[in-house]
């Protein structure tokens, strides 16, 4: 059996391809976490039209996708940054602000130790606890900024999907402050809440100076080939980790495509609505159907554990062949060999899961269920 998780992440079609002798167009992808809807029309659009600019260099200070952010965000463009994804940010914030020792709490996402590592830094840990569904302990955490630079943590967190009270994001904000660390909150899927549910510290961002907020608009919009993030930050730091850019990382294209994506206020309204409801759908259906646990989380994915007798890399497997991707989670610190992770998606597409699921179910070694 392969590794479809040989480059670290989800969504790796090629290498699903390679594993499974289909085309990457076969598959339906449970394993990375984007909208379901596509990315909105007008995002085809402009890229069509856009296509004339590639002729040019994009501009290098992004002004007007920050503009468009300032507005539509109610933050001053001086402490925005535009980044080739999310992920660029993340590393911009470790190459610009030169931590020592990086902070992360498991199980996360694992660039976060994967860049410190890669930027010269050391990393300090703490494990989210079981009894918290594997959130971390306060005086763990509270550890982590008393003893390194710059702490990251997912809110909501991949892959468990739990998201942060606004009064517990203020608590480390102030944490971070009094322990001269910098507290990074990835808010990479964030958009996907409730909007009463999308407690963020942008709209007091000029509250806490040692705060950096990190967005990705690859996985909202479904753009991820594409690649588009931003950080929001004091504008002394996003000075500092915009010396660390390398000029034109953000192309042209997406630049005039983030922002299209920004004026879509009813797709934006649609997701949210489509998400929530199918979220809802894929888990009760999960936990009646197979009686397996589904974690509480509120993000456009879903944390699920199998009965001690099954594995998640099996089911991985035994989908793949079916052409059905979900993501084996039991290489996160913290989780187990039964964890794995799906997208929430489109009723017809969770239906073909769920429906797949059975299937396998029903060809397995009746012993193990
Ligand atoms: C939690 C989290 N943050 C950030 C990213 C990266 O986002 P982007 O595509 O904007 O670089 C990912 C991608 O999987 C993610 O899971």
């Amino acid at each position: 059996m392969g590794w479809i998780e040989k480059f670290g992440h989800g969504g790796d079609l090629r290498t699903a391809a390679d594993e499974f002798g289909l085309r990457q167009t076969d598959f339906l992808d449970f394993s990375a976490n984007i909208n379901p809807l596509g990315p909105p029309a007008a995002v085809r659009e402009v890229l069509q039209a856009g296509l004339r600019g590639i002729v040019h260099y994009p501009d290098p200070d992004h002004r007007g996708l920050r503009k468009a952010l300032s507005d539509k965000l109610h933050v001053n463009p001086e402490s925005i940054l535009i980044g080739n994804g999310a992920a660029e940010c993340m590393s911009l914030a470790i190459l610009g602000l030169q931590p020592g020792k990086v902070g992360v709490v498991h199980p996360g996402f694992l660039e976060y130790e994967q860049f410190a590592l890669q930027f010269g830094a050391q990393v300090q840990s703490c494990v989210g606890k079981p009894e918290l569904a594997m959130q971390p302990d306060l005086e763990e955490l509270r550890r982590l900024f008393r003893e390194t630079d710059m702490v990251f943590i997912g809110h909501p967190n991949n892959p468990t999907g739990l998201a942060y009270r606004l009064e517990e994001l203020r608590m480390l904000g102030r944490w971070a402050e009094d322990s001269d660390t910098y507290l990074v909150v990835d808010e990479a899927f964030l958009d996907f809440l409730p909007e009463e549910a999308q407690h963020s510290l942008l709209p007091e961002l000029e509250d806490y100076p040692n705060v950096i907020l990190i967005r990705s608009m690859t996985k909202f919009y479904a753009i991820p080939g594409l690649r588009l993030g931003y950080a929001a930050a004091h504008p002394n730091t996003i000075v500092k980790m915009k010396r660390k850019q390398v000029t034109w990382s953000v192309n042209g294209l997406a630049l005039e495509a983030g922002e299209a994506c920004l004026r879509e206020t009813e797709y934006e309204r649609q997701t949210r609505s489509l998400i929530g409801a199918e979220r809802r759908f894929l888990s009760e259906s999960i936990s009646t159907r197979f009686g397996w646990q589904v974690w509480p989380g509120r993000a456009n994915f879903l944390l699920v554990r199998l009965p001690a007798a099954l594995q998640a890399a099996d089911l991985q497997y035994r989908l793949g062949q079916k052409g059905i991707l979900i993501r084996d989670c039991s290489m996160y610190p913290g989780l187990t060999p039964h964890d794995f992770r799906i997208a929430v998606r489109t009723r017809e597409e969770n239906e073909r899961l769920l429906q797949a699921m059975q299937d396998v179910l029903a060809g397995w070694d009746s012993r193990i269920r």
